[in-house]
């Protein structure tokens, strides 16, 4: 079974083939951060309207680089949210439209069932059960996970999110957006003992994370030296700001691990890219014996491999997932947990 699939939750627009024999055929991205970098963070509606221009020419690039004809894809399936509403729209109708004009059923994918199921698209996929720490520019989430559909809540944030603390802070030190990829640069240069920033709910005895304080300490150390921050100062500050968020990451993942005896662990969302907390995990998954699992770098952040993959393993467990149903309604906001198995 050939599924096509289409996310355009936010600033990426992408496509991909995902076949159930033989693997992922081919994928596409277009990225939108150079437009919205101007502007400091996404712009819903240049979101949109920037999706609808690409999302036809990706979806040409996606069927050569295949081989396949259009007429090949059995299935279409596209992220319905959680998301940009207008964002979410394109992708839903040229899904919709797509289903229609070629008479095949359209699927809505859930975004975060994309990130969690995105490490079995790597080599060494890991088995199920595992625990999944979900960190992306809107969730930060620990999942556990006995199969396709089957998701446990364990713990979540309380108000930002890792990847949005990974980008105000870096807002905060003048680097731009996405801050997380630079913040994350300029920390390998600093000093960690100038700075050290809370480490909040560390110690909270539940699984549960906040973020924002950190993001006001971040403020608070920057704002004391308005006048001139040099760069070496920034680099400490990145760098005790990454060295805080990833203790906490780290730390609550190996609590989830103990409380439930599990021994692996999967990495997804934007924030998974991040090299400080691949590195600390590494370190503590030789140290305590536990597996963890990443998807590969380029389908951490968002991608439409993962949605067409997600697509297809719904439809393995339950063919009739996807209909010949063209009017549709996306789920801008969609808790992973009212996702049906
Ligand atoms: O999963 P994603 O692409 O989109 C959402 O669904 O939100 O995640 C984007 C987030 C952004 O906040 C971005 O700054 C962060 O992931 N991110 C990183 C890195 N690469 C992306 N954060 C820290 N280090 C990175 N290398
Ligand atoms: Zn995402």
């Amino acid at each position: 079974m050939l599924v096509l699939g289409i996310e355009s939750s936010c600033d990426e627009t992408g496509l991909a083939l995902y076949d159930t024999q033989d693997g992922l055929l081919a994928h596409a991205l277009y990225s939108q951060v150079a437009m919205h970098e101007q502007y400091g963070g996404v712009v819903p509606e240049l979101a949109s309207r920037d999706h609808i221009q690409r999302a036809i020419p990706l979806l040409e690039q996606v069927l050569a680089q295949s081989g396949r004809p259009r007429t090949a894809i059995d299935v279409i399936a596209y992220t319905q949210g959680p998301g940009l509403a207008g964002a979410l729209l394109v992708g839903a109708s040229v899904a919709c439209g797509l289903g229609l004009a070629l008479d095949k059923p359209v699927l809505g994918v859930h975004h975060l069932e994309g990130h969690l199921l995105s490490p079995l698209l790597a080599r060494d996929p890991p088995a199920f059960p595992f625990i999944a720490l979900l960190v992306s520019g809107g969730h930060t989430q620990l999942m556990r996970v006995d199969g396709v559909g089957q998701y446990a809540l364990l713990g979540e944030t309380l108000d930002d999110a890792a990847g949005e603390a990974f980008d105000k802070s870096a807002k905060l030190l003048g680097l731009g957006y996405p801050g997380g990829p630079a913040i994350s640069r300029l920390a390998e240069f600093g000093d960690p003992d100038v700075y050290s920033l809370p480490r909040p709910m560390l110690h909270s005895k539940n699984l549960n994370f906040s973020f924002s304080g950190l993001k006001t300490a971040v403020l608070t150390v920057v704002k004391n030296q308005i006048t001139n921050i040099c760069e070496q100062d920034k680099a400490n500050v990145a760098r005790a700001f990454v060295d805080a968020i990833v203790e906490v990451l780290v730390a609550k993942c190996l609590a989830a691990l103990k409380q439930t005896g599990l021994k692996r662990l999967v990495i997804a969302g934007g924030v998974g890219a991040n090299r400080q907390l691949r590195e600390a995990l590494n370190a503590q998954a030789e140290k305590k014996r536990f597996k963890v699992f990443y998807p590969e770098l380029e389908f951490c952040t968002d991608n439409g491999a993962m949605i067409a993959f997600a697509g297809a393993m719904r439809l393995q467990r339950n063919p009739d997932a996807a209909q010949r149903e063209y009017s549709f309604n996306v789920r801008p906001r969609w808790p992973l947990e009212q996702l049906q198995a």
